[in-house]
């Protein structure tokens, strides 16, 4: 069994048309394609191998076609979404039926100032504080957490790569911090941060990353099968 890749479009496709016809051109086995909300039903209507996803919790994610609900991404948090608003988010999306993706990572300062396992510890205590409180967990839910230093995520001014050394290095260090927790759920990582068809396989090679978390390039069809090709033999 291969990788998974999730395809998170953002705001880069912005007509029913654009989406409809993306989600066709990609619609493969071992792909999550995670739509602006508004495209959710459009997307879940025409695709028939990938899973679904939303980019940020919603009520109706789970009814509208959507098997997974990214909460915390950075876009999110900068846009407001406190870490009390995040692990609300996280139970909720478990509660609804949907596999969360806990997206978590340190800003550049952060990163600078020597306080990246610190801030990573917070948001995974945090994320989980609300969960735990939850019957469900009981089901031993499956969660995923996505490693995204904000520092490498593309768009920002001088983005930079975080290599694949580093981005298991934080993984290893947040699957300590679940073990120590004793959260007792099954969790999954994946890395997310300027992926692309040329430095995918990089990430996909390390045995503590099950998956990636796609911006930019996801919205590129050649992009993305050239990245879910590697994810499908790794
Ligand atoms: P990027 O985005 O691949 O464009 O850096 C990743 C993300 O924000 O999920």
């Amino acid at each position: 069994m291969g990788k998974i890749i999730f395809a998170n479009w953002k705001k880069r496709v912005t007509t029913e048309a654009e989406a409809v016809e993306l989600a066709r051109g990609t619609d493969a086995k071992g792909l999550v394609l995670v739509p602006p909300h508004v495209f959710l039903r459009e997307v879940a209507a025409v695709v028939k191998h990938a899973e679904l996803g939303v980019q940020d919790y919603a009520p109706d994610a789970f009814v509208s076609g959507a098997r997974y609900a990214l909460v915390g991404h950075a876009d999110r948090r900068v846009a407001g979404d406190t870490d009390s608003i995040v692990a609300e988010k996280f139970a909720l999306a478990v509660r609804d039926g949907l596999v969360p993706v806990l997206c978590v990572g340190e800003s550049r300062s952060e990163r600078d100032s020597g306080v990246t396992n610190s801030v990573l510890k917070r948001q995974i205590v945090s994320g989980f504080s609300r969960l735990m409180n939850l019957e469900s967990r009981i089901l031993n839910p499956l969660v995923y957490i996505a490693y995204e230093p904000v520092w490498a995520i593309s768009g920002g001014a001088d983005v930079e790569q975080c290599s694949s050394e580093i981005a298991t290095q934080r993984i290893a260090y947040i699957k300590e911090q679940l073990l120590h927790w004793g959260y007792g759920i099954t969790a999954k990582y994946l890395y997310g941060g300027s992926v692309t068809s040329k430095n995918a396989a990089e990430y996909l090679h390390s045995k503590d990353i099950d998956g990636l978390l796609v911006g930019a390039v996801s919205v590129i069809p050649k992009e993305l099968k050239k990245i879910w090709h590697s994810a499908s033999k790794s």
